[in-house]
């Protein structure tokens, strides 16, 4: 049975007990009041009240004397414990006469209320006193200046991406993402630049393989190749086709040119990529709002200027350039003496590009503009090789 050992516990201590109260010392002087002193524990049982005054000083002087919480605590099982002074005193009394226990009783019940209470309290104060020097010792000084600790920081073409997308957006420009591998169709065909067209040349592409995962669906079936988007203009229609005008959109996004690098040419860099759909928008707009953009991130007055170029998805076609922000114009090594730096393309969207978007080239039409997102940040920071901001060397980056 499970309960059958502390069962026999029980009863056998209940059997001592029982021995004890009948042990033949306290038998044999029943009642009398000088009963005699009967081994250690019986260290109370003839004292009288005013020796019950005096214990109790004693134990308040014990208890107040007790400098820690476990010398309290030894001395309370003293005084309190089960088989301290109090409880035996206490016990003892039952033999002393009627009159007795009436006087003493009493007595012995306040004197270990008292004790009781007197342990409380000196515990409360000792547990404080263990707090207050916890408080002492461990004590953190949080306005104690630490050892500099090494912080990362953005990137600083990420730090120009945000600082454009925020001036965009404070002119009421949309900034939308679009994917970095994308179908011939939406980089090429829709933007008025189709396959047999030499325009292609423009832009060395990253071809890429059909998934094995893909050889079943309708995508490889199509002649719609994949790539690594040339620019960020590949969301022009998809966007077209999905809203309705007025639109002002931007999207910033990584690109990818299968060419070699150089000072000025990585193979994956930034695009800004900006388009204003409405029914009255102008090539002035478009200077206007490339102004303003230029003047707000290089915190200084410039001149723009609009140069004729060509882009299969423009008509007419433009080239921007702004005065040199290094020499104002004067002419330097950065503008290699031009006094102007280039810094992206852009024209009034290709009626068939409208076209293809869903959008009635008679009824809307709208600039688009495309440039270099670490081009500028380059201008921006001074920085002489467009490869330092792919390179990853804390060298380069910790100076940002
Ligand atoms: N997509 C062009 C490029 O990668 C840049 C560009 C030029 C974008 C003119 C435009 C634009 O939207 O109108 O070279």
């Amino acid at each position: 049975m499970e309960n059958s050992i502390p069962d026999k516990k029980r009863s056998s201590k209940i059997k001592n007990g029982a021995d004890s109260a009948q042990s033949p010392a306290t038998q044999a002087h029943p009642g009398k009041r000088s009963a005699p002193v009967n081994g250690p524990n019986n260290g109370g049982a003839a004292i009288g009240v005013a020796d019950v005054d005096k214990l109790v000083a004693d134990a308040l002087a014990r208890i107040a004397a007790a400098g820690t919480p476990e010398q309290l605590e030894k001395t309370r099982l003293n005084l309190i414990g089960r088989k301290g002074v109090l409880p035996l005193a206490l016990r003892a009394i039952k033999d002393r006469s009627a009159e007795d226990k009436r006087r003493l009783g009493p007595a012995l019940n306040q004197a270990r209320t008292t004790v009781e209470a007197a342990v409380r309290q000196r515990a409360l104060s000792l547990s404080k006193s263990v707090f207050e020097s916890l408080v002492d010792d461990e004590a953190i000084d949080v306005t104690e200046p630490l050892p500099r600790t090494a912080l990362g920081h953005i990137h600083p073409t990420e730090h120009v991406r945000r600082e454009v997308e925020d001036i965009f957006r404070s002119m009421g420009f949309e900034v939308v993402r679009g994917q970095e591998i994308d179908d011939e169709e939406n980089n090429f065909d829709l933007l008025n630049i189709p396959a047999s067209h030499p325009a292609r040349d423009l832009w060395d592409t990253f071809w890429l393989k059909k998934p094995e995962a893909f050889k079943e669906s309708s995508v490889a079936a199509t002649k719609n190749r994949l790539l690594l988007r040339t620019h960020t203009s590949n969301m022009q229609v998809r966007v077209m086709r999905d809203r309705t005008p007025p639109l002002r959109i931007v999207n910033i996004g990584r690109v990818y040119r299968y060419e070699s690098t150089d000072k000025t040419h990585e193979t994956t860099f930034n695009q800004i990529e900006g388009f204003i759909v409405d029914e009255s928008t102008t090539l002035g707009d478009l200077r206007g709002t490339l102004h303003t953009l230029f003047e707000t991130i290089f915190g200084q007055k410039l001149v723009t200027r609009l140069r004729p170029s060509y882009f299969p998805f423009t008509e007419p076609s433009v080239e921007l350039d702004m005065s040199c922000t290094f020499c104002k114009g004067k002419g330097c090594a950065v503008c290699k003496n031009t006094g102007w730096l280039e810094i992206g393309g852009a024209g009034m969207i290709h009626p068939n590009v409208l076209k293809n978007g869903g959008l009635n080239p008679n009824k809307f039409q709208g600039f688009a503009f495309g440039m270099g997102l670490e081009r500028i940040t380059m201008f921006k920071y001074g920085i002489d090789d467009i490869r330092w901001l792919l390179s990853a060397d804390l060298r380069f980056l910790e100076q940002f």
